[in-house]
């Protein structure tokens, strides 16, 4: 799995430098290319004269110098490797990649690159723990950056706790890790000859020709379950409110702006086997939309009368011949978030609710990640925080396990 792949290592100011030595040697064992970019800080742990004798290729360390760009620029370097390894990754390297600076080779790099990244942290035990690593860690993991270690043990600087970078065998362990996630995601079809339908974003409500009601939702979860339900080979239809999210690969979309329109699009989608309803659908709508934009007349601000939306989940989940096999539902919650979750279960009718606490300290309302309860009949299953990407994937993968194998 690891023949011919082609690893960038950037190799960062930190005592741990020395093992990189180690992990070149290893990863060339194994048949991958070994590329290698040291910041100025790393010359003072290794030479490049090992890195480059153990990588079998020139080292890269120079933003300015005119062989280097004009050799192999930045953006070269990143494009020819399928993996982006920083070891050790330091304080500073990580800060920088967070707030996106580009001062040297190394950070300049990462910037300009769009492929898979795996940090492999090393520094001493406070400036692990502290606030701003942590902060620029989440930000990182949040942008999909990927991690190996530090583990806890004795310390260069003397001091015992977390802070140590991962041994060589454990970063390849990670590597492989990240190929074998590659390699599943192209081959894993388990949903192919079934057919989704994913509804995502907000309804907007008209008021008049020219205002609306309408909610903050982004998108990003629901586009994010499309992706993942078409990667495993689900037939998938998105239908969204407007978002600025870009339609998912394989996806077919068709826009809506209302409630009332949205369930007639998901309506006109079945049969399915899948339904995930992840749309923030408006509760209410203006009972009679004004012909013409409405005008301050004098008479004081006019009355909005509002009626209230179909429910789209219920709906669905009570359809007799040809209800989906799976519905599943989203409720967002900032109080008792699984007691309320799983009544909401019952009164809608669907078989699963991802239920997401809302509540403005989790920043889960537009931002990244999530921190799911999944209720189901059968009980209550909690998940990890992580990333509305990953909360997709560990669906579709449940989905896809729940239904069994292709259709
Ligand atoms: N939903 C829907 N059609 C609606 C309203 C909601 O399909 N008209 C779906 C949403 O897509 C989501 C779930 O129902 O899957 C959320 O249910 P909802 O009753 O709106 O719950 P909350 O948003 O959690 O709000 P509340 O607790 O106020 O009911």
């Amino acid at each position: 799995m690891l023949q011919g792949r082609r690893i960038l290592l950037i190799i960062a100011g930190g005592i741990a430098a020395y093992k990189s030595l180690e992990l070149i040697r290893r990863l060339r064992d194994r048949g991958m290319s070994v590329r290698c970019v040291m910041t100025k800080a790393a010359h003072q742990f290794v030479t490049p004269l090992a890195v480059a004798s153990l990588s079998e290729d020139k080292v890269y360390s120079e933003l300015w110098s005119l062989t280097d760009e004009s050799e192999m620029g930045h953006i070269r370097l990143s494009r020819e490797a399928d993996l982006i390894v920083v070891a050790p990754a330091t304080a500073d390297l990580m800060a920088r990649m967070a707030a996106g600076i580009a001062d040297d080779l190394a950070a300049t790099t990462l910037l300009a690159s769009d492929k898979p990244v795996l940090i492999a942290p090393s520094m001493n035990t406070m400036m692990w723990a502290h606030p701003a690593t942590q902060a620029n860690l989440a930000i990182l993991t949040s942008r999909g950056v990927n991690r190996v270690g530090p583990g806890a043990g004795d310390l260069a600087c003397g001091e015992v706790g977390s802070g140590r970078m991962s041994e060589p065998a454990e970063i390849i362990a990670a590597i492989e890790g990240h190929f074998a996630e590659v390699a599943l995601a192209g081959s894993d079809k388990r949903l192919a000859g079934r057919r989704a339908l994913v509804t995502s974003g907000p309804t907007r409500e008209p008021i008049d020709p020219v205002r609306y009601l309408s909610n903050h939702s982004s998108g990003k979860q629901g586009h994010a379950i499309a992706a993942a339900l078409a990667a495993l080979g689900a037939e998938t239809v998105l239908v969204s409110g407007p978002t600025q999210e870009p339609t998912p690969t394989g996806v077919t979309l068709v826009p809506v702006e209302t409630a009332q329109q949205m369930l007639a699009a998901s309506e006109a989608a079945l049969p399915v086997d899948i339904a995930v309803m992840a749309a923030a659908v408006a509760d209410w709508r203006v009972d009679r939309e004004a012909n013409q934009k409405l005008k301050k007349d004098g008479k004081g601000p006019p009355m909005l009368h509002l009626v209230e939306n179909p429910d789209i989940l219920a709906t669905l989940s009570r359809r007799r011949n040809d209800r989906p096999s799976l519905v599943v539902g989203f409720a967002a919650e900032t109080e008792n978030v699984v007691g309320n979750a799983v009544a909401k279960r019952q009164r809608k009718g669907c078989d699963w609710i991802l239920a997401n606490d809302v509540s403005p300290s989790t920043g889960t309302f537009g931002g990244d990640s999530n921190t799911i309860h999944l209720v189901e009949a059968e009980g209550v299953e909690s998940w990890p925080a992580m990333t509305k990407r990953e909360v997709a994937t560990r669906l579709a993968d449940r989905i896809a396990a729940t239904l069994g194998g292709p259709h």
